[in-house]
């Protein structure tokens, strides 16, 4: 059985229902768990025991949560030597209110020192979220969860 692990942090909702429609896509690939986490509630055991991780973040500011940023603090120093966790697959999910790409360049820079590797475009979900983009997310879930049940990454 392979697990991808979602991390995400929301404030008003909108990464929040990207983030499920993430899991619910990911869910529906047959030898795939999902273990879907508030950036918070989420740490380097997390990553350790995820086949592939899918971090969703609003941009604040220009970037990243600060949650989200807070998650890579707790887990980037041990995490970034660990070989459990060096070339696992990455996919990315940003809400953003007009742009979202300040918090998508620093979480790719990222997850480059982590020597993750990104295996799928992100989304960026801008503005109103629609049908179509939940529908991208539920896709990007997925192509994650079917990439590591075939072992493709
Ligand atoms: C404090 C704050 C800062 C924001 N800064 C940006 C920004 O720099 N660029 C942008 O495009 N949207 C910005 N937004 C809009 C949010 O990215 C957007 O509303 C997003 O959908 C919120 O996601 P959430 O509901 O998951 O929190 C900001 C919103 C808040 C609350």
């Amino acid at each position: 059985m392979k697990t991808v692990l979602v991390v995400y942090h929301s404030q008003s909702g909108v990464t929040e229902r990207m983030a499920q429609a993430v899991r619910d896509g990911a869910t529906e690939i047959e030898g795939c768990v999902v273990t879907c986490k508030r950036a918070c509630a989420a740490d380097l055991e997390d990553m350790v025991q995820a086949d592939a991780i899918i971090i969703g973040s609003p941009e604040y500011f220009g970037y990243m949560a600060g949650a989200v940023k807070d998650f890579f603090d707790r887990t980037y120093d041990h995490g970034h030597r660990d070989p459990r966790i060096v070339r696992k697959p990455y996919a990315v999910f940003i809400a953003a209110g007009n742009d979202g790409s300040g918090a998508l360049s620093s979480i790719e820079r990222i997850c480059r020192g982590y020597r993750l590797k990104k295996v799928c475009e992100p989304v960026v979900a801008t503005g109103m979220l629609t049908e179509e983009q939940l529908a991208r997310c539920r896709e990007l879930g997925q192509t994650i969860a079917a990439g590591c049940v075939q072992e493709i990454y």
